[in-house]
């Protein structure tokens, strides 16, 4: 039987004492991970519940046997590694995702997870013990590539997502989320929120590539800052319903036509984000039957959103939506739009926040419109987010890159955030 929230604990063995080793070093960790999912353009295409996946999670697994830490999976799939007793409670958790965008860089995600096991080894190496447990976690499906929406794992976790809309969730090619799990190995049955797990958790850090170019402009020298907030952000199918007809044949005037409703959209999309200091992407888009001497049916296009606040958000999107509708009015087109995704405004814990930039002597404070498990979990736990220097700030994109440098920068700045919250 799965269990729920409602089920009682059943009687635990006593955990087995760890023992804890260091494990492979920085380079090597990276250079294991890095042919795992890349395509031939060199992007990577991890998605969740994956071969590539899968790869990446038996490197993770492997990671955590090789130090000795208690290594589990969670109820929807999340990989967590443990250093001491994963039942004490008020443990300091750090990691972050696998998974990647189509074609993606190889530092979203993993450089959090690679970061996190060699700031452990730092640790062992100077002989710090902890005094709170702590774990290294992969959250599963966080991009949310193959599904719809982001941070699936995560959101799964807290409740924000339910058991029975994740069901419901299906790739391009119609296999639903729980097929995919069972085709990976993981019991679909047993999704759903998993407060008692969560509630083990005392704070959690995520490292992150930036995605942005904040700390590569910030006057002086920083190669590590300390996140703030997250903008409220969520995406949004449009299906622009036309006729399919002959491209050769057919008049103008007769055409119905939602190729014309769709670009007039992502134009109205640019404009309005624009106006009002958000962004707007149409980034991925469907079209049917998809031949080139053949007028579309329909034109799926999903709207990517983003904006300081939600009501500004909500008015671009609305904006968005009413330009498509009146564009579709003209062409003959039906407009519906489906919200596939939400994540709220996240302020992120400020003690928590201002005692890690002041262990990191002042490390510059930045917002981010990117989205990140961290920011899902500080619903119901102190979170906190380091960002590692992107001197170009390309993200979801090949060319995302870090220097060694500050990489190493990234693990000495965690090394000394869970000194601080872990081992005194
Ligand atoms: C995740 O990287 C997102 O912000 O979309
Ligand atoms: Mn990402
Ligand atoms: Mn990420």
């Amino acid at each position: 039987m799965s269990p729920d929230a409602q089920t009682p604990p059943t009687p635990q063995p006593p955990p087995t004492p760890t023992v804890w080793r260091r494990g492979a070093s920085f380079q090597e960790m990276w250079r294991d991970l890095l042919p795992v999912g890349r395509s031939p353009g060199g992007g990577y295409r991890r998605h969740a519940w994956t071969s590539a996946d899968a790869e990446c999670r038996a490197w993770f697994r492997e990671q955590a046997e090789a130090r000795g830490l208690t290594y589990e999976v969670d109820r929807n799939g999340n990989q967590w590694a443990w250093l001491g007793d994963e039942e004490a409670g008020d443990a300091v958790v750090t990691g972050s995702h696998l998974d990647s965008v189509p074609d993606g860089g190889a530092f979203d995600g993993p450089l959090g997870v690679v970061s996190a096991f060699a700031a452990l080894d730092e640790l062992h190496e100077r002989g710090t013990r902890p005094v709170r447990p702590l774990a290294v976690v992969n959250f599963c499906d966080e991009e949310g590539a193959r599904f719809g929406p982001a941070c699936v794992g995560s959101r799964l976790a807290t409740g924000a997502l339910t058991a029975e809309q994740a069901r419901a969730l299906r790739d391009a090619d119609g296999v639903t989320l729980p097929e995919a799990m069972e085709r990976a190995g993981h019991d679909p049955d047993a999704i759903g929120a998993d407060p008692r797990r969560l509630a083990r958790v005392g704070a959690f850090v995520e490292l992150h590539v930036e995605q942005g170019r904040f700390l590569a402009e910030a006057p002086g020298d920083h190669p590590v800052g300390v996140a703030s907030a997250i903008w409220p952000h969520g995406r949004w199918r449009f299906d622009f319903h036309g006729e399919a007809n002959h491209a050769g044949t057919t008049r103008l005037e007769d055409r119905r036509d939602p190729m014309l409703t769709y670009a007039n959209t992502v134009l109205a999309a640019r404009k309005k984000a624009r106006l009002a200091g958000a962004l707007a992407t149409f980034g991925k888009v469907a079209v049917e039957p998809n031949g080139v001497n053949a007028i579309a049916s329909l034109v799926r296009g999903w709207l990517d959103s983003r904006a300081p606040d939600e009501e500004t958000l909500a008015a671009v999107v609305a904006e968005v939506e009413r330009a498509a509708v009146e564009r579709g009015a003209r062409d003959g087109v039906r407009v519906t739009v489906v919200r596939e995704s939400f994540a709220p405004v996240v302020e992120f814990d400020h003690a928590l926040r201002d005692r890690l930039a002041a262990r990191l002597g002042g490390a510059p404070v930045l917002p981010t419109g990117a989205g990140h498990d961290a920011g899902v979990l500080s619903a119901v736990v102190p979170t906190a987010m380091l960002h590692v220097r992107n001197p170009t700030g390309v993200s979801h994109s090949p060319a995302e890159t870090a220097t060694e440098d500050d990489c190493a920068a990234g693990v000495r700045a965690l090394v000394a955030v869970l000194e601080d919250l872990a081992c005194r």
